[in-house]
């Protein structure tokens, strides 16, 4: 089952300078802010409600009570753990009808209750807000649903529809499940694309800017839909090129020209997206240091491997055999790779130009290795 908790691994470590959830302290003093915006802060239901007002009737979200999430989790069981990270709990749990009078759910229904406590700083607040916010307004089948909240006194928690596969990270590089096979993995790039490609251009456009494998959940079907929605930021409005923000994101995923300036533009989810393709083609980590220093990060090891037709199949995912692939999708997967690794973010294709690269490749039938190594029909950069 998945379980995305590696507390500690470094794999885990955000842009900023420790292994939380925290930021940069790059623009201004984090308690600084704090104090300013925290009134702004909503503290109970209905001031939520109030914020949600314009999604509220359309996306409707129930406002659990604490003691109602005690009786989902059946008092956030230790052995319904399903993941964890930066500043709680995920537990798995039911909610039937009896929870409450009036509760018209499909029963019982399977949830996952992310539980912020523990940590309630400031930022562990917007970031739950932001899931609230922007989770409580986005419906898409690429997307985690949002069953409702929990604004209680000091409780912070976030209730999901259950994805009973986990997530990604733990398919790809658990070393006791099977490999993924390949048909899989593009199945979940294509998910994976589309969730981001509907966010790229919504009403109001969203970049996603946490993008990476434990952040894609499973239905049973292998249907890929994102979670985790606390580091989203609206994109830019008007004739703004970009957002200006915290520097926040993950090691191994976040696009280089964000580190360096902290402008976010939908071009950095296209490049954490890239970071996500070369994951499923190698089986590699994002960031591994237990490999030899120049193969660390993956996307500088594999960029300039990408475009050479021989060097492309030395790299894919060794759990894989050779008649497991067909050598056309890998070369195409990995152009498309190359391009959104791009060290210009012009450079890097739209998400929805991804999403149409994407739709031949599925279902493809095996090629033998070698059979075929011409033409990858993807442009620019070959070799
Ligand atoms: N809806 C869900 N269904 C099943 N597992 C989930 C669900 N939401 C989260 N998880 C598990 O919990 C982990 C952490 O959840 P996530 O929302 O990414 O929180 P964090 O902010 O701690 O990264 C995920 O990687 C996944 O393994
Ligand atoms: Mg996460």
């Amino acid at each position: 089952m998945g379980n995305c908790w590696f507390k500690g691994n470094p794999y885990f470590n955000r842009v900023s300078s420790n292994a939380t959830k925290s930021e940069s302290p790059k623009l201004q003093s984090p308690s600084e802010r704090a104090e300013k915006d925290d009134s702004l802060l909503p503290s109970n239901p209905k001031e939520v409600e109030e914020l949600r007002k314009d999604s509220a009737r359309k996306n409707p979200l129930i406002a659990f009570t604490f003691e109602e999430l005690k009786s989902i989790t059946k008092n956030f069981r230790q052995d319904s753990v399903l993941g964890g990270g930066g500043f709680g709990r995920v537990y798995k749990g039911y909610i039937t009808n009896d929870l409450r009078q009036g509760l018209a759910v499909e029963e019982p229904l399977r949830v996952a209750v992310k539980v912020h406590d523990g940590d309630n700083s400031y930022q562990g607040h917007r970031e739950w807000l932001a899931e609230v916010i922007f989770l409580g307004q986005l419906s898409h089948p690429n997307l985690v649903k949002l069953v409702g909240y929990c604004c209680e006194h000091d409780h912070r928690v976030l209730v999901y529809e259950f994805m009973p596969l986990g997530c990604v990270e733990s398919h790809l590089f658990s070393r006791v499940m099977l490999p993924l096979p390949w048909s899989t993995r593009m199945k979940i790039a294509l998910g994976a694309a589309r969730g981001l490609a509907f966010l790229h251009e919504a009403e109001r456009p969203v970049i996603y800017r946490d993008f990476k494998t434990s952040n894609i959940l499973l239905d049973e079907e292998y249907n890929a839909k994102l979670s985790d929605f606390g580091l989203a930021k609206d994109g830019p409005v008007g004739d703004k090129s970009h957002v200006s923000t915290r520097i926040m994101g993950t090691y191994g995923y976040a696009a280089p020209e964000y580190i360096m300036t902290g402008h976010l533009t939908a071009m950095s989810d296209v490049y954490s997206y890239g970071v996500v393709l070369l994951e499923l083609l190698t089986g590699r980590k994002s960031l591994d240091r237990s490999r030899p220093v120049r193969e660390q990060t993956l996307a500088d090891w594999a960029f300039p491997l990408l475009t050479h037709r021989k060097k492309v199949l030395g790299i894919v995912d060794p759990r894989l055999a050779a008649d497991d692939y067909p050598v056309k999708a890998v070369h195409k997967t990995a152009m498309l790779a190359y391009h959104c690794l791009s060290k210009n973010p012009k450079a890097r294709p739209l998400m929805r130009d991804i999403v149409a690269t994407l739709e031949p490749l599925q279902q493809q039938p095996v090629e033998l290795v070698g059979e075929n190594t011409t033409n990858t029909g993807v442009g620019g950069g070959g070799s």
